[in-house]
């Protein structure tokens, strides 16, 4: 539905340098997505069993579509942050990092977005992540 409004946006620019300010998806992900870094199985009661699923699914979404745009031409980069284990609902107060803390570094990130991003995963700063 948004690719319409991707491409609009990526054509206001000249050249075909990937960059946020042009064009760009950024997917919130995890280090649950990565095959080299699963080890340690579902967790009690298997409650990451569905989760690393998802996210495996997504970052596959997101590497496909980055293919798909580079065939088209199409210069909108994609990219996926994983932000750390971080003090949310979901994360729980044991967490490692402050909601601030996290989103922070994604923000001032998303400036330096560029080619060697598209298609991957990264850690909030943006040092490349294993699939
Ligand atoms: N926290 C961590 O340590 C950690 C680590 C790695 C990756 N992540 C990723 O970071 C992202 C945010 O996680 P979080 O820790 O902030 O999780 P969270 O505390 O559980 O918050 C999830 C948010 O997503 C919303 N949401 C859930 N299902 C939705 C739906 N179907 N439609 C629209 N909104 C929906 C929830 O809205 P309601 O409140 O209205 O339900 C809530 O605001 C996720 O993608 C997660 O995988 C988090």
């Amino acid at each position: 539905a948004f690719l319409p409004l991707l491409e609009k946006a990526a054509t206001h620019v000249s050249g075909d340098a990937l960059s946020a300010d042009r064009a760009a998806i950024l997917n919130i992900g995890s280090d649950c997505s990565s095959q080299a870094l699963n080890l340690r199985g579902s967790g009690p009661s298997n409650s990451l069993l569905a989760y690393k699923m998802s996210k495996v699914a997504m970052l596959s979404m997101a590497r496909t579509m980055a293919a798909d745009l580079k065939v088209k031409n199409l210069p909108v980069l994609i990219t996926t942050i994983h932000p750390g284990w971080v003090q949310t609902d979901m994360g729980g107060s044991n967490a490692e990092i402050s909601v601030d803390e996290s989103v922070t570094k994604i923000v001032a990130g998303i400036g330096r977005l560029e080619a060697a991003h598209n298609g991957g995963i990264f850690n909030r700063d943006l040092e490349a992540m294993p699939f």
